[in-house]
């Protein structure tokens, strides 16, 4: 990464962590739907792998990690460039197994083969060349191993929101193309991107059933499924 733009995430996100601190406080109210649901899409699209050492790249202040660590209980480092943001991740992870890095995750400094999978939540849009973190990424798991990805959709119209955001310019580049070509010329194969549940708002309480059933519908409904907030990305290294 250019270390212009890794200031510029690291100025942002550093400055970000009261904001997060609000988004941890609805966490901690119990509004967490969104949050587990794509904990539970990342780890069950990395079943066949059965991983026993797990990286997260862009871990921010844990929203995800938090759900990964109740979920999965083997070895897990998440990754973030903002020391602040990690801070807010270790401050409510119990799980042992969890270790936290501040590092830049396109150049991340672990030993070849040395994971099972890399994951992540909305960060491949955060970076200035996703096939350069992406071959990085195949260096990093063992043949066999995962790149699993969840990231917003270009098609959604929920991304209007992002439009003057300059740390989310990005974003716009996210259609299922794209996040196809990426992996693939990276040197991934098996690459997959498929629509996730499209609504997953936590409350209110009453209407969570009909909400989840719009998840389940929806990303199966043709052309609507190409409207679901998120992408599922996903390649295996032969
Ligand atoms: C939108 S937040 C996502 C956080 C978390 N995955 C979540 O879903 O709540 C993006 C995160 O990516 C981090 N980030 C941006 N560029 C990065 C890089 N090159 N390496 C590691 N982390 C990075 C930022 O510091 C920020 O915490």
């Amino acid at each position: 990464m250019e270390n212009s733009q890794k200031k510029d995430q690291l100025t942002y996100y550093d400055n970000q962590v009261a904001d997060y601190e609000k988004e941890n406080g609805l966490l901690k109210r119990g509004l967490t739907r969104a949050y587990e649901r794509k904990a539970k899409i990342i780890l069950k699209e990395l079943a066949d792998v059965q991983p026993k050492r797990i990286l997260e790249i862009g871990a921010g202040s844990g929203l995800m990690t938090y759900f990964f660590s109740t979920l999965y209980k083997e070895e897990f480092v998440a990754l973030d460039l903002s020391k602040e943001m990690l801070e807010l991740a270790k401050s409510r992870i119990t799980n042992p197994k969890f270790s936290f890095v501040v590092g830049d995750g396109t150049k991340p400094d672990f030993a070849d083969g040395s994971f099972d999978a890399v994951i992540g939540v909305d960060i491949i849009h955060h970076l200035d060349d996703p096939r350069a973190a992406m071959a990085e990424w195949k260096r990093l798991v063992r043949p066999g191993g995962k790149m699993v990805f969840l990231e917003t959709n270009v098609y959604n119209p929920i991304i209007l929101r992002n439009i003057g955001i300059e740390h989310e310019v990005r974003a716009f580049l996210n259609t299922d193309k794209n996040l196809t070509l990426w992996p693939t010329d990276a040197g991934w194969e098996t690459v997959k991107v498929s629509p996730a549940p499209s609504y997953t708002p936590a409350g209110p309480k009453f209407m969570v059933p009909l909400f989840h059933l719009v998840d389940i519908i929806s990303p199966k409904i043709p052309v609507w499924k190409r409207m679901a907030a998120l992408w599922l990305v996903s390649a295996q290294k032969k």
